[in-house]
């Protein structure tokens, strides 16, 4: 627990500034919350759980060229980053239909999407993170149109690589979320990559290994979240 005021206290993460203007300290908390905060619950390891696939997939991003705001984990359940102006947008890529596609559209569970679906929510919890399209996101002036065309590539990279990553791990990546943000004109990865943000099914049960454990109380999801890391990460003990 820190004395310090965060910069900004979200449902899952605070945010602190460092002594360089330039990056913030993102604690992982052990809160974990569900359809827009209605369902909370804290677990054990919850924070560490997720900064370490953040940490893991942010250095695998990068070695393949993809730009992050990671810079270290001085703690288990704590990121450096570099300070982003956020763009006030989710950024889902899907490929396989489930949750809220399923529930929005007449769609199957299951069905593969072939290409890739990228879908993009406003991120505003009060106005329930509303769907939002290309024309709307320049009138309301969040980008432009080349720095979206920017945003999406990106996902679409970010999607190749885990999902080979994770098909390699006997683990179907169906869908995740991503949040970007600018630093001196450029566009870089944000926030989180992890159990949260992601939704994993294992390829040969069909099992959840993400959040979807805690939503529909499909088991214990700490040991979903860490049956992920043993699988990835060699040697992960914790
Ligand atoms: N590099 C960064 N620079 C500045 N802000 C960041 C950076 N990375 C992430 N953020 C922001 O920090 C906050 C992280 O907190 P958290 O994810 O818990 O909150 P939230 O997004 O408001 O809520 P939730 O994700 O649970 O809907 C988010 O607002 C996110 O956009
Ligand atoms: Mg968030």
């Amino acid at each position: 627990m820190s004395m310090e005021t965060p910069l900004y206290e979200g449902k899952a993460k605070s945010v602190y500034q460092t002594q360089n203007p330039d990056e913030l300290r993102v604690v992982f908390r052990n809160d974990m919350t569900a359809f827009n905060g209605v369902k909370h619950d804290q677990f054990e390891n919850k924070g560490r759980f997720n900064a370490t696939a953040s940490e893991f997939f942010m250095r695998l991003l990068e070695e393949k060229g993809v730009s992050t705001h990671f810079i270290n984990r001085p703690d288990p359940d704590t990121m450096i980053v570099k300070k982003l102006q956020m763009i006030p947008l989710e950024v889902i890529v899907r490929n396989v239909a489930a949750g809220s596609m399923v529930k929005k559209y007449p769609i199957q569970e299951g069905t593969v999407l072939n290409p890739p679906v990228v879908a993009i929510d406003y991120k505003d919890d009060e106005r329930g993170d509303p769907m939002i399209n290309d024309e709307i996101i320049f009138a309301l002036g969040i980008l432009n149109p080349e720095e979206l065309g920017a945003v999406k590539k990106a996902a679409l990279r970010i999607n190749e690589i885990l999902s080979v990553f994770f098909d390699e791990y006997g683990i179907r990546l169906v869908d995740f979320k991503l949040e970007f943000g600018k630093a001196k004109g450029a566009i870089i990865l944000g926030d989180e990559i992890s159990m949260d943000s992601m939704r994993l099914w294992d390829k040969r049960t069909g099992e959840s290994f993400d959040k979807d454990v805690y939503r529909f109380e499909k088991g214990d999801v700490m040991t979903a979240y860490r049956r992920v890391l043993e699988r990835i990460i060699p040697g992960f003990g914790g």
